[in-house]
């Protein structure tokens, strides 16, 4: 049996998929076709074609490859906590950030990781109902605390008014930064009612139990939160719908002519 009649057995022993991701490891692996499959048995090549899987799973955000045993923790603490109303007790390494253990440990990849340096807020995340930075805070700094991720702030198949909201008025594009935005938009609203101020607030002197916030406030509000498809309008749109309680239709959010009239009526 030739070379070539040896690798055309061997590759059909693999199935479609394996046979199209075997494609992917080849150039991978950046040696030509003919000198790597001629030094490997399908034994390795199906090894090879799983760790391969088992890689793609994890970037894909699947769960299968993520919740395994993971290498060697150093410095290990065991951190007992609330997630979305669960309680965890997760051991890891004290120097993982809650970023890292939602998505790596816990399998919530709902959090995303933008910059991983606490500037763009797409891994805005609630513990004990306050907005933080998952990529700047440890996991370890979560003992005996509420995190509360994008997945629960549903109940059940009932959205949470802002997840509702942000559909309505086309809140997102690619929606990578839309967790983020929604986390920090729920924080925002309590903040609202506590009387928090802000940079923009009009009197500083002065702290009412609730505030009504304009646009500007909800804009500044939320400046921690880029969105890289410049959603912005419609972020603002829904998240004052839901403040207000006043329900707008989303059209006047885009129809310049339309949102002067509507401005005009208010
Ligand atoms: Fe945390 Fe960008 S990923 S702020
Ligand atoms: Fe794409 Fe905001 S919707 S980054």
């Amino acid at each position: 049996m030739s070379d070539d009649s040896l690798n055309a057995l061997e590759i059909e022993e693999l199935t479609l998929d394996e046979a199209e991701l075997m494609e992917e490891i080849l150039s991978e692996f950046a040696e030509s076709r003919r000198h790597f499959i001629g030094q490997s048995s399908t034994a390795i090549l199906s090894a090879l074609v799983l760790g391969f899987v088992a890689k793609r799973n994890a970037f894909a955000g699947t769960t299968e490859a993520l919740i395994g045993t993971p290498v060697a923790d150093q410095n290990a603490v065991t951190v007992a906590f609330r997630i979305n109303g669960v309680a965890k007790n997760v051991t890891l390494d004290s120097r993982v950030t809650l970023l890292d253990a939602l998505r790596e440990r816990l399998a919530l990849t709902g959090t995303k990781k933008g910059c991983d340096h606490g500037q763009c807020g797409a891994c805005t995340v609630l513990i004990d109902g306050r907005r933080v930075l998952s990529c700047l805070t440890l996991t370890a700094q979560c003992e005996g605390r509420e995190v509360t991720t994008i997945e629960g702030l549903a109940k059940g198949d009932v959205l949470h008014p802002l997840q509702t909201a942000f559909v309505k008025h086309d809140g997102f594009q690619c929606g990578f930064c839309t967790p983020g935005q929604i986390c920090s938009a729920v924080a925002l609203l309590q903040e609202a009612k506590n009387g928090d101020l802000s940079y923009v607030s009009a009197d500083v002197r002065q702290k009412p139990r609730s505030l009504q916030l304009s646009d500007d406030e909800i804009r500044e509000r939320m400046s921690g939160n880029l969105c890289r498809c410049g959603a912005y309008p419609n972020i603002v749109d829904a998240i004052r719908e839901v403040h207000t309680g006043k329900p707008t239709d989303p059209i006047g959010s885009w129809d310049p002519e339309l949102k002067e009239v509507q401005d005009a009526a208010v």
